[in-house]
């Protein structure tokens, strides 16, 4: 099989591919791959990786057109036609290489953020707006003598945001982000919400309020790639979906201008 890679640096004019021909071991991930052709190859390129096991975040590339992590990924499903990932599209997915899905892998920068180094982005405008949602919990009253305790049902309804693992997948894979650079993205609504509906959390509509702009709640357009390509599970749309709901309910009852 074939890799192709994106490869750029610093002082080159335009961006190029490399393809690396390797022969695949059982269970080989995208990640593995690119060990293999740092060893084998090429010792300069460039990715960013840290624990292997689909738990830092760190790895998240377009691969095949779709942002996946890369050590979660693995060479035979994708040359067999597996995982098959079907997205609302969006400009940085176009087919501007050609390749043999059934014999090549294409392995791409995470779009929407800008390219330092082959395969490495820079996360800052990311984190920016995740730190922008303040993601602390903000309990009140005198603190128990044990842990602060909730109801299953709230745990349950919340720690499906607590599953993100901030690898920014879904923000190169929402449209909005491709356009609107100051929209604040999936993950750090999903985040917002999180602290929105935790019931230990004192900073009420505070929360709802942060994000009620046109480039918060209300930018999004419900493409749902989000959902789709998260490594976790995590579903921001429904978030954003929840989000609004409650702001235009509270905006009928009067409780906000
Ligand atoms: S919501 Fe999912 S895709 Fe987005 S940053 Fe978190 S784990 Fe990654
Ligand atoms: S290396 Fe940590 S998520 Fe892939």
């Amino acid at each position: 099989m074939n890799l192709i890679v994106y490869r750029y640096h610093e002082g080159m004019a335009e961006p190029r591919y490399d393809r690396f021909e390797l022969d695949p071991r059982p269970g080989m991930t995208v990640l593995g791959a690119l060990f293999e052709v740092q060893d084998r190859f090429d010792d300069s390129l460039a990715f960013r990786y840290s624990c292997r096991g689909a738990v830092c975040g760190s790895c998240a590339m377009l691969i095949n057109k779709v942002p996946r992590l890369a050590c979660r990924t693995q060479l035979s499903s994708l040359l067999a036609g597996k995982n098959q990932v079907s997205l609302s599209f969006y400009p940085a997915i176009e087919e501007t290489i050609s390749w043999n899905p059934e014999k090549e892998v294409l392995v791409e920068p995470l779009p929407h953020l800008p390219v330092i180094r082959d395969l490495i982005v820079d996360m800052q405008a990311f984190f920016q707006k995740y730190q922008f949602v303040e993601p602390v919990a903000r309990p009140t009253g005198t603190p128990p003598e044990d842990e602060r305790l909730m109801e299953p049902v709230a745990v349950r309804e919340l720690e499906v945001y607590t599953n993100c693992v901030l690898c920014a997948a879904c923000y190169g894979a929402c449209p909005v982000d491709g356009k609107n650079q100051d929209y604040l993205g999936p993950a750090a609504l999903a985040t917002l919400y999180r602290f929105r509906i935790d019931p230990r959390d004192a900073s009420g509509t505070v929360r709802l309020d942060r994000a009620d702009t046109g480039n918060g709640w209300w930018a999004c357009e419900f493409h749902g790639n989000c959902r789709t390509v998260c490594p976790k599970g995590v579903p921001p749309i429904l978030a954003i979906g929840r989000a609004r709901q409650e702001l235009k309910s509270e905006k009928k009852r009067g409780e906000r201008p």
